[in-house]
């Protein structure tokens, strides 16, 4: 694996690879192994244009685990406020020696202009561009659907997943359609019709507009953000309405089944897209998302930049 631009990059076998090597690297954490020595003398940019939280901390936390060095660079405070473009940072980063480039950009399809233009040598990583994909995103969150509904078995075969709202601004549910398909378990979309994309019936979807139909039957329920600031028309009528439609309520989750889990890649719209109640419910695993992002992370950065070969 030399870039990860998209879901669809990998095969079933490789992405069972990535899950089976973050499982042994939370393992190692777990007990007590601190930082662990692979890459050592390596070097990851993180490349953030667009803002970022949980992404942005846990390539940092994964690589400084991995004993990388780790430049990060954020857009706001950098040269591309004075209108630098994304080649001449690129061509800047070869020249300071980056070995690995985790790029988060607002336009989809620049994390594959950097892998290749031929700017830079190393490899590159989609940490979530535009509205297109978040390749990460689905590892970790196949991760943790494989950790609590799937012990026994490599795969998610059989395991039926309901994602709900926003899916048209959504690169989550994106990669996540797609790795979840490669890892043999079920989709289904569940959206006001403004809110799904066009073409979404051939995404090997079922599709449904009404989540109160949709929720006994789901493993998981994985709430998506409502993305305002992707929002140029109204898409629903009020917050208030589209709460009452497709918000996951507490009654909501009661008729959830006894093992099924509440998903949310956040950040989270409380009172909107997830209850208060609910996204701290013991069947949230909304937090632990985040602590196997890290595993996931460390595990992507590994056997991109030769870990499993030295
Ligand atoms: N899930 C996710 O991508 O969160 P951030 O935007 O905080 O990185």
């Amino acid at each position: 694996m030399k870039h990860l631009l998209s879901a669809a990059d990998l095969t079933r076998e490789e992405a069972i690879t990535v899950l089976d090597t973050a499982a042994q690297l939370a393992a190692a954490a777990e007990q007590g192994v601190g930082k662990l020595p692979p890459l050592r003398g390596r070097t990851v940019v993180n490349l953030f244009f667009e803002d970022s939280t949980r992404t942005r901390m846990s390539f940092e936390a994964a690589a400084k685990r991995l004993s990388a060095d780790v430049i990060n660079f954020s857009a706001k405070n950098s040269s591309v406020s004075k209108g630098e473009s994304l080649k001449d940072t690129a061509l800047t980063l070869e020249a300071m020696g980056a070995d690995a480039v985790v790029i988060r950009h607002n336009s989809s399809g620049a994390p594959h202009r950097l892998a290749n233009a031929g700017w830079i040598s190393g490899g590159v990583i989609n940490a979530g561009d535009g509205t297109h994909e978040h390749p990460t995103q689905a590892l970790l969150d196949a991760y943790t659907l494989r950790r609590h509904l799937c012990a026994d078995q490599a795969d998610l075969a059989g395991v039926n997943v309901t994602i709900v709202g926003d899916i048209l601004h959504s690169r989550v549910a994106r990669s996540n359609v797609l790795l979840l398909h490669i890892l043999g378990a079920k989709v289904k979309l569940v959206a006001p019709p403004t809110l799904l994309p066009i073409g979404v019936e051939t995404w090997g979807c079922e599709i449904s507009y009404d989540l109160d139909d949709s929720i006994a039957g789901s493993d998981a329920v994985m709430m998506l953000r409502v993305q305002k600031e992707r929002m140029n028309q109204s898409y629903f009528p009020n917050a208030h309405e589209y709460s009452f439609r497709y918000g996951l309520t507490k009654a909501r989750m009661n008729k959830m089944a006894q093992h099924a889990i509440v998903m949310h890649p956040g950040p989270m719209n409380r009172g909107m897209e997830i209850s208060a109640d609910v996204a701290d419910s013991a069947r949230s695993v909304v937090v632990e998302q985040v602590a196997n992002g890290v595993s996931v992370r460390m595990a992507v950065l590994y056997l991109i930049l030769g870990g499993a070969e030295s």
